[in-house]
C-alpha cells in the first residue's frame, strides 16, 4: 500500500520518543531515569482487590454493561467531592469521565482547535500534548518557564499583539520541567485569559503528589473566585495516584463546551470502559485514597530527595535544576553548551538513560536540557545512575 494514502496530517506523526527509550530501560543494567510511569511497587494491589472484589459480586451487571457516554453518575460524584478538596467547587453535570487525561486533551483539542488557531505551551511541556495540538493542526507557541513557572510577562507581551485562542499549561510539579507555578502568576494568568478572552487547558495529573506542606490551588479555583469560570477547562486524572491501567481520568467542563464534549467522547470510544469506572468508584467508597496519596507523596519525596543530594554532589558544577515540590520529574540543564541527545549514546553505553529534553519543545529546542524521574529508582540505583552519569562527561 502507497504512503500517499495515509492521511497527511498523520504521515509525519512520531511515535513518542520516550516510548522509544523505555525500550533501553529494559536492558539487563541499565538504571532508566527515563520512563514517565508511576512506581507499580506502590500500587494499592489490597484495596484495589477488595474494590474489584466488590464490583464482580454486587456490581457486575452495570460493571460490564454499556453507560453513559458522560461517565457514571455515581464516579462523578464522587469526583466532585474529591475536587471539592482541591477547592474547585462543580456539580456532577460538570464533571465528564474519561479514558485518562490524555483522552481529555485530544478531545479538548478536536472541540476547540481549528487548523491554524493558535496555542501557547510552555517551554518545555508535556510530550503528549505537543503530538495531540499537532494532530490538530494548531499554531504552536511557546512561553518560557522559570523556577516560579511559566513566566505570565511573556504570554502578555504576546496575548497584546497576537490572537490566541488557548493556553495549555501543567501549572502544579509539572512534566517535564517539574516546576510550579507561583501564586501571584496562577492569578495573573487568570485575569488575562479574562482580559483576552482565550481558554485556559489546565492539566493537573500531579497536584496530589505534594512534598510540601503548601496548597496551590489551581487555577480553576482561582478564575472561580474572581466570579467567572468559564474560560478554565480543568482535567485531571486517577493515573498517577491509583493506577494508570485503570484508564480513568476526568474533565471539569464550562456549559457552554459540554454539549460537543460529551458528542466527541461518544464518536471516540461511547464512554470510559464501564469496568474501570466501578472500580475506581468502589476504591474511593473504600476511603483508601488518601493513605494512598500519602504514601506515594513520602516514597517519592524520599527519591527526589536522593536524587537532588546526589546531583548537587557529583554534578552541581555542572548541572543547574529547580527543585521539584512535587510530582514526579526533575529538569535540568547543562552550565555550558552540550547536546543531551547526543551524550545519550554515552550515557547508555555506561548504563543510565535519561530523556533529552529536545523532545519536550515544540520549537526552538534547548539541546542542554534532560528530564529524569526518580520514582521508580531505588536509592542505592539512584546514587549509582549519578556516578555513571558523571562518567560519562570524560
Ligand atoms: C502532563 C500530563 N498530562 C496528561 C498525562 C496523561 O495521563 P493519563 O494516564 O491520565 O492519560 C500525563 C501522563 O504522563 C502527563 O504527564
Amino acid at each position: 500500500m502507497s504512503q500517499n494514502k495515509i492521511a497527511k496530517k498523520v504521515q509525519n506523526l512520531q511515535s513518542s520518543a520516550i516510548r522509544e527509550l523505555l525500550k533501553h530501560s529494559k536492558m539487563d543494567g541499565v538504571i532508566s531515569l527515563g520512563g514517565g510511569i508511576p512506581n507499580p511497587d506502590l500500587f494499592d494491589r489490597e484495596g484495589l482487590q477488595i474494590a474489584m472484589d466488590q464490583v464482580l459480586s454486587s456490581a457486575w451487571k452495570e460493571a460490564f454493561q454499556y453507560g453513559l457516554s458522560e461517565g457514571s453518575p455515581e464516579l462523578r460524584a464522587a469526583i466532585c467531592q474529591l475536587l471539592a478538596e482541591r477547592a474547585i467547587v462543580c456539580d456532577v453535570d460538570d464533571v465528564v469521565v474519561t479514558s485518562g487525561s490524555q483522552q481529555s486533551l485530544d478531545i479538548l483539542a478536536r472541540a476547540l482547535i481549528d487548523p491554524g488557531d493558535i496555542v501557547v505551551v510552555e517551554r518545555p511541556t508535556y510530550l503528549a500534548a505537543l503530538q495531540v495540538l499537532q494532530l490538530a493542526e494548531a499554531d504552536l507557541r511557546s512561553v518560557g518557564t522559570d523556577g516560579d513557572g511559566m513566566i505570565i510577562d511573556e504570554l502578555e507581551a504576546l496575548v497584546k499583539t497576537t490572537p490566541v485562542k488557548a493556553v495549555y499549561i501543567v501549572p502544579t510539579f509539572g512534566n517535564p520541567g517539574g516546576v510550579t507555578l507561583a501564586e501571584h502568576r496562577r492569578k495573573q494568568l487568570v485575569e488575562l485569559s479574562q482580559r483576552y478572552d482565550f481558554v485556559i487547558i489546565e492539566d493537573d495529573p500531579y497536584g496530589e503528589i505534594n512534598f510540601t506542606d503548601k496548597t496551590f490551588t489551581p487555577l480553576k479555583a482561582w478564575a472561580a473566585e474572581s466570579g467567572n469560570s468559564d474560560n478554565v477547562i480543568y482535567t485531571s486524572t486517577f493515573s498517577k495516584i491509583l493506577a494508570p491501567g485503570a484508564r480513568v481520568g476526568w474533565l471539569v467542563v464550562p456549559g457552554w463546551l459540554k454539549r460537543q464534549v460529551v458528542n466527541l467522547k461518544q464518536a471516540t470510544d461511547l464512554h470510559t470502559s464501564s469496568l474501570s469506572q466501578s472500580l475506581t468508584y468502589h476504591y474511593l467508597n473504600s476511603g483508601r485514597l488518601a493513605g494512598q496519596i500519602a504514601l506515594i507523596r513520602e516514597a517519592y519525596k524520599h527519591k527526589c530527595q536522593t536524587l537532588c543530594e546526589q546531583l548537587e554532589s557529583a554534578l552541581g558544577d555542572h548541572l543547574t535544576f529547580h527543585k521539584p515540590m512535587g510530582g514526579m520529574f526533575l529538569w535540568a540543564r547543562f552550565n555550558y553548551p552540550m547536546d543531551t541527545t547526543q551524550w545519550l549514546k554515552k550515557t547508555l553505553a555506561n548504563g543510565v538513560v535519561y530523556v533529552p529534553g529536545e523532545f519536550f519543545y515544540c520549537n526552538d529546542p534547548d539541546h542542554a536540557t534532560l528530564r529524569m524521574s526518580y520514582v521508580s529508582v531505588t536509592d542505592e540505583n539512584l546514587k549509582e545512575a549519578v556516578l555513571r552519569l558523571k562518567a560519562s562527561l570524560n
